[in-house]
């Protein structure tokens, strides 16, 4: 997977593509590379956002700044580009990063992730240049890069070879190999600790009971984190 990330802040990824993990995919055969938009702006002095129009605290990213980056990488029409590559703007109002969407992004052959900062982005360039808009929770960031690694992070996981058993990821929290529910909980030695004994039925070596009590923990936590029902 070729992943790039349109970011004023390229330097917090060297970071992120140093984890092992991270790493790892990486040598498989995924890439990040990243853009820094203000490389490429067409306005004098580095500068890549404004003020809001109608007024309003904060800087705005520009449109044209984006498209400059945009056509400098690939050559092409931003417009025209979110139509054969996934171009993700990354801000707390877009659609909830959640399993189903990793699992969906985990099959693009490429992904591009851009990055806001201050109080966003133009609102053309979500409307025209971008294919989806993607959040992490309702709260702000302070820009879209935490996100992407987080989008990252939980994509790389999705791919062949990312983790060491490849059991592992299909009976995560959240597969659907577990209907959609948490993760059963896990114990490990000591088998009693303080007094605190591990549940008897996964020391008896029993597969097909452990199968069974693995599947009745992991229904009952998704029921207790669904929580109370809104009115
Ligand atoms: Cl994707 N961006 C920002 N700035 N804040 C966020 C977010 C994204 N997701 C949750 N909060």
């Amino acid at each position: 997977m070729e992943i790039d990330v349109f970011t004023l802040f390229p330097e917090w990824f060297q970071w992120f593509s140093a984890q092992r993990h991270v790493r790892n995919a990486l040598v498989a055969g995924t890439s990040i590379q990243c853009v820094n938009f203000r490389e490429h702006t067409p306005l004098s002095g580095g500068q890549v956002d404004d003020t809001p129009f109608g007024g309003g605290a904060g800087m705005v990213l520009r449109v044209d700044v984006l498209e400059a980056a945009l056509r400098a990488r690939y050559d092409a029409d931003p417009v025209e580009l979110r139509k054969r590559r996934r171009v993700i703007a990354l801000a707390p109002g877009g659609r909830l990063l959640d399993d189903r969407l990793v699992d969906e992004l985990a099959g693009e052959p490429a992904l591009t992730l851009l990055c806001g900062r201050y109080e966003g982005f133009d609102e053309r360039i979500v409307e025209h240049f971008a294919s989806d808009v993607v959040s992490i929770g309702r709260y702000v960031l302070s820009g879209g890069e935490l996100a992407a690694m987080v989008l990252c992070d939980a994509v790389f996981r999705k791919l062949p070879g990312a983790l060491g058993h490849e059991e592992s990821a299909a009976q995560e929290s959240f597969s659907a190999a577990l209907e959609g529910h948490p993760e059963y909980p896990h114990y490990t030695r000591p088998a009693e600790y303080r007094g605190w004994r591990v549940p008897e039925v996964l020391l008896s070596g029993h597969h097909g009971r452990i199968e069974e009590w693995r599947s009745a923990r992991s229904r009952e936590r998704g029921a207790a984190a669904e929580g109370p029902r809104e009115p």
